[in-house]
């Protein structure tokens, strides 16, 4: 976090608390996030959106994407700063809606979302559903019919336009689940216009997560106008969504656009298209998750053995086992995501090694850190801390090998605060069913 410091000691301090207070209070591991950071960075996208669309004569909506990281406090802190919530699940509805979450300022989301889940969003009065096929759009009419509603709906296309790590790669037809090729989007909003029980509102796209530049909205968004123009003759289109996906730093070598200029060329870029084809600029929606969580999150684990390994090269890489590991990140296993470490509780003056942080877990990919230099001195019982954990950790943890999954804690102005509670073995043996009674005798 932007927040994170090192005290007189050397010992790393975020939001006000040193790393090792935080851990004599929480335990290892342990996922803080940094409020201010997270409410800084929704208050920078809202507003940076805000008086670029201004700036047009529109108005711009940005919605949290609550799949990146979701609690009720971080759906509270979110709101509070102006955003809206988008989620994607039965589940992260109820988060939000337990947080208190206007239902008018939540966007419904998925590919498959289910008939019980379409009834529920649609009963609680979500702003939106975003619809991802000629399927879906008679459930959801079907449902606001039984329930006597009319219900806001965005149609989600595929602008084939494919967002890489640090690249995009344009194709005509992309093979993926979501959305729905333009032709069929037209299908799409025909029917929707007919169903009294809907009322179409616009158009919405997302190309990729973790992109950098503007290149590939641009490419996505002047495809799609080219639709919004079409769809035009057929009735006006208050908003486009552009989605999410804006990058963040990992590790050094990630270089993110300011979210200000972002917001600037991005907006820019969509008005003139529109001012192009002569059709009036729409309200603009996105969707940022990982931007607003993700650097406010910082991993801390204990180190556990360290070892030393022999490579052919002749070298070494030093193996740093800590007590997590890819149940609570699971992303340098799924994507080969690059992540940075520390020694948090203490500096060091020893030569940097080569090393390698793995997890607890039975399994050779099970890392935390692919490659980084730390300090040969590391030992058990530093404490460690992975930046830049905020976003698709805690959400995309796991109970692997049984372990269960650490609590999240809040930092701010030097106190901290649990805002989801670690779980513990009884939680995990509170699922076992048991043994019966004929499993017993035999
Ligand atoms: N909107 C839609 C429709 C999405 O599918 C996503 C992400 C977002 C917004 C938010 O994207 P963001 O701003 O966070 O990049 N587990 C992967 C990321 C999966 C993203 C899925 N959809 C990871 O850990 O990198």
């Amino acid at each position: 976090p932007a927040s994170a410091a090192r005290d007189e000691e050397g010992a790393l301090v975020i939001g006000g608390m040193p790393a090792a207070q935080i851990v004599r209070e929480h335990g290892t591991p342990v996922l803080v996030l940094d409020e201010d950071e997270v409410r800084g960075r929704a208050r920078a996208f809202h507003d940076s959106f805000a008086s670029a669309a201004a700036q047009h004569g529109t108005t711009a909506r940005v919605y949290y994407a609550g799949k990146a990281f979701l609690s009720t406090a971080v759906a509270r802190w979110v709101t509070e700063e102006g955003l809206n919530v988008d989620v994607c699940t039965r589940g992260e509805l109820e988060v939000a809606l337990a947080a208190g979450v206007d239902p008018a300022r939540i966007g419904f989301h998925g590919n498959n979302k289910l008939p019980s889940e379409i009834d529920r969003a649609v009963s609680v009065g979500v702003g939106t559903i975003i619809v991802d096929s000629a399927i879906e759009i008679e459930r959801v009419a079907a449902a606001a019919e039984r329930l006597g509603t009319v219900q806001k709906v965005l149609v989600r296309v595929n602008s084939g336009v494919h967002a890489e790590t640090h690249d995009f790669l344009a194709t005509a037809h992309e093979d993926q689940k979501f959305g729905m090729p333009f032709t069929d989007a037209e299908t799409a909003v025909a029917r929707i216009r007919e169903l009294s029980w809907l009322e179409f509102v616009g158009i919405h796209c997302h190309i990729g997560s973790q992109i950098f530049g503007v290149a590939g909205f641009r490419e996505s968004a002047s495809r799609v106008l080219e639709l919004h123009e079409k769809l035009r003759e057929g009735g006006e289109i208050p908003i486009l969504n552009l989605g999410g996906g804006f990058g963040i730093a990992y590790t050094s070598v990630d270089d993110p656009t300011p979210i200000e200029q972002l917001a600037t060329e991005i907006v820019d870029v969509v008005a003139a298209g529109c001012a192009q084809r002569g059709i009036p600029l729409p309200i603009l929606a996105f969707e940022p998750g990982r931007a607003i969580v993700g650097t406010a999150g910082v991993t801390l684990y204990e180190v556990g053995t360290t070892k030393p390994v022999r490579l052919g090269s002749g070298a070494e890489r030093l193996y740093v086992s800590v007590d997590g590991g890819m149940s609570d990140n699971a992303r340098p296993a799924l994507y080969g995501a690059q992540f940075s470490a520390r020694i948090a509780s203490r500096t060091s003056t020893a030569e940097p090694a080569l090393a390698r942080v793995v997890g607890r877990h039975c399994e050779s990919g099970d890392i935390v850190v692919d490659h980084e230099y730390l300090p040969a001195d590391v030992a058990p019982g530093d404490l460690l801390a992975v930046p830049a954990t905020g976003a698709y950790c805690a959400s995309l943890a796991s109970n692997y090998n049984h372990v269960p999954r650490p609590a999240v804690v809040a930092v701010s102005g030097g106190t901290s605060r649990v805002i989801v509670r670690g779980e513990t073995i009884d939680d995990l043996l509170a699922r076992d069913a048991g043994i019966t009674q004929n499993e017993g005798a035999r």
